[in-house]
């Protein structure tokens, strides 16, 4: 299996990788035919017009390398941007950034995205 350049630089040295206590949003998601599961940290903050920033992400991958690699560069791509704007984030943007995702690989872009909705959903509760 062929991983593009920033795959294998994503998964060598993920940014963002930890827990972050006291954060306002937790959302787990895991993938039952493969095992692996993210769990991704929100810490959120108000900007000028009111709307939710993500201050900052972290996250808890158990699982493969490509699931890595996005979580990796799906904090980086939300970190300091609007809940909106990370929750309009598609499946294809991640790939497309990671510079490919082998064919079997590619449900591993789903896992980053479900649990920054689980995240979303489960804030306030
Ligand atoms: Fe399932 Fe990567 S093999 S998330």
């Amino acid at each position: 299996m062929l991983y593009s350049k920033q795959v294998i630089n994503h998964f060598k040295k993920p940014h963002n990788q930890g827990s972050i206590k006291n954060a306002d949003a937790v959302g787990e998601a895991g993938n039952p035919i493969c095992g692996d599961v993210m769990k991704m940290y929100l810490k959120l903050s108000k900007n000028k017009k009111g709307q939710d920033i993500i201050k900052e992400v972290k996250f808890e991958t158990l699982g493969c390398a490509a699931a890595i690699a996005v979580s990796s560069i799906l904090t980086d791509m939300i970190k300091g941007k609007t809940l909106d704007y990370a929750l309009k984030i598609k499946k294809d943007d991640i790939v497309k950034d990671l510079g490919g995702l082998p064919p079997a690989k590619i449900h591993c872009s789903m896992l980053g995205l479900e649990a920054l909705k689980t995240a979303v959903d489960n804030r306030n509760k």
